[in-house]
C-alpha cells in the first residue's frame, strides 16, 4: 500500500514499505499549511528545484531527524548541506532507497536559489517516480505541458500522477489536462495552485475537466488530507 499525504503546494509525504518520503517540504512560510517544520520526521527528502517553495524547510529538517535529502547533483552542490547526508544524481538516473526505486525525470522551469538578493544558478528543475514495487507516483515537479510527458514519462506506467495547475509559474489547468491525457494514470491529484495570488485556479473545475476527458479519477486534496493507493 502506498499513502500520499498533501502538506499544501506542491508538499507530499509518500508512505510505502514502512517508509516516509517528504517532497518539498514547502512548511514554514507556506500559508496555507498550518503545520510546523519540527513535526515532520521523515527518513527520506526529495527536492524537485532550489526555489523556496520547494527546498523551503527541507535542510533544518534533515538536519534535525537525519533524514537523506536527494536532489539534482548541481542543486545539492549549490545548498549548504553541512551535517546532512545526500544524494546527488541526474536526470534519466535511478536508485533505490530501502526497496523503493526512485527516478529522477525532466521538469521545464527555472531553477536557482534566492541569497540575499543574488540568485544563485542550482542546476536542472525535475520531476521524480517513486516506484515501490507495487505503485508509481510522478511527482511532476514545477513544469510546463511538454512532449516527453507523452514520449517517455508515460512509459513507467504511472499510477498516480501529482500535476501543477496553478499557470504563471507552470502549467495551468488546460495543459495539465493534457497531461492527464498522455500520463493515462489511474488516480491525477493537482497540485501549485491556491498558495498565492497569482496562481488561485478551480480545482473542482479541474477535476471535472479532467474525468471528461480522460480515463483517470481526479482527487482535488485539500493540506493535510490523505489518498490511498
Ligand atoms: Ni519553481
Ligand atoms: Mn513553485
Amino acid at each position: 500500500m502506498m499513502k500520499l499525504i498533501f502538506e499544501g503546494h506542491a508538499c507530499f509525504r509518500v508512505i510505502c514499505g514502512g517508509r516516509e518520503i517528504l517532497i518539498d517540504p514547502y512548511i514554514s512560510a507556506n500559508p496555507l499549511c498550518q503545520k510546523e517544520a519540527a513535526e515532520f520526521s521523515p527518513d527520506f527528502i526529495l527536492i524537485t528545484h532550489g526555489h523556496g517553495d520547494h527546498l523551503g524547510d527541507a535542510v533544518p529538517i534533515a538536519r534535525r531527524c537525519g533524514a537523506t535529502l536527494a536532489a539534482q547533483v548541481d542543486l545539492v552542490n549549490a545548498i549548504d548541506h553541512k551535517g546532512v547526508e545526500t544524494v546527488g544524481f541526474n536526470l534519466g538516473g535511478s536508485f533505490d532507497f530501502q526497496g523503493v526505486r526512485i527516478t529522477m525525470v525532466p521538469a521545464w522551469h527555472g531553477n536557482g536559489i534566492a541569497a540575499g538578493g543574488n540568485n544563485v544558478y542550482a542546476g536542472l528543475a525535475c520531476g521524480y517516480i517513486i516506484d515501490d514495487g507495487a505503485r508509481k507516483v510522478y511527482h511532476a515537479g514545477d513544469t510546463a505541458l511538454f512532449g516527453d510527458m507523452a514520449a517517455v514519462i508515460s512509459r513507467y506506467g504511472i499510477d498516480c500522477a501529482l500535476l501543477p495547475i496553478g499557470d504563471f509559474y507552470t502549467m495551468g489547468p488546460a495543459d495539465a489536462v493534457t497531461a492527464a491525457e498522455w500520463l493515462q494514470a489511474e488516480t491525477v491529484i493537482p497540485m501549485h495552485y491556491d498558495t498565492f495570488p497569482a496562481i488561485r485556479q478551480d480545482a473542482e473545475a479541474f477535476r471535472r475537466a479532467v474525468e471528461e476527458k480522460t480515463d483517470s479519477r481526479c482527487v482535488v486534496l485539500r493540506p493535510g488530507e490523505a489518498w490511498e493507493m
